[in-house]
């Protein structure tokens, strides 16, 4: 399965599903693309440094570009990691069921526009949740609606700020998002042969 990585910050759930792959003993998968809507963005870093093929997505919006993008590398199953444009409705056609996307709370609760990030953890520690989480879900051309695959639970504890509830969050996310993706690409490809 040739796999490609959006992702729009640093990529530390990238870097997760990376190292997951190559300490795997037979990866069902390889990560082909890393494409993000920012030059800068370390995640593109993360993917030179392995000699894997980057991608400036100029327009997020433009849906026929990123298409051309992702057949051009041959992707089969396309991975969200800190994307954070939406996914053009004809790119969410042609990989129906093939688009996953890691969510920092427990969905369908705190998704939707404008709900990433620390805005995430501030909404959960606003509403007075006792407990957060990360989300693994299929992507549909909404924001956070598709199909949950997976989640993580983590404990809101006494004092909690918005940052350190995010890195509770996150250490969770790189645990559940490489195990849910290859879980995913290895029944996929059980189905396929
Ligand atoms: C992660 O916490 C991910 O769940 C979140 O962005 C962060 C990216 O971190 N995604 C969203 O909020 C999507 N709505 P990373 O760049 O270090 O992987």
């Amino acid at each position: 399965m040739r796999l490609a990585v959006l992702a729009s910050g640093s990529g530390s759930n990238l870097e997760s599903i990376l190292q997951a792959l190559a300490t795997h003993p037979t990866p069902p998968a390889q990560v082909v693309l890393v494409a993000s809507n920012r030059a800068q963005a370390f995640a593109l870093e993360r993917a030179r440094q392995r000699h894997i093929a980057t991608a400036v997505i100029a327009k997020p919006t433009d849906g026929a570009a990123l298409e051309a993008l992702l057949l051009e590398h041959r992707v089969d199953v396309v991975v969200l990691a800190g994307y954070l444009k939406l996914v053009p409705a004809e790119v969410v056609r042609r990989w129906s069921g093939a688009i996953l996307n890691i969510h920092p709370a427990l969905l369908p609760k705190f998704g939707g526009a404008g709900m990433y990030g620390h805005h995430v953890h501030e909404a959960v520690l606003a509403a007075g949740d006792t407990e957060s989480g990360a989300t693994v879900h299929l992507v549909t051309d909404e924001y956070d609606r598709g199909a949950i695959l997976a989640q993580a639970h983590v404990p809101v504890l006494p004092g909690d700020t918005a940052q350190s509830l995010g890195a509770r969050v996150l250490a969770a996310e790189h645990e559940l998002y490489p195990r849910t993706l290859l879980s995913f690409v290895e029944q996929r490809a059980k189905r396929a042969s």
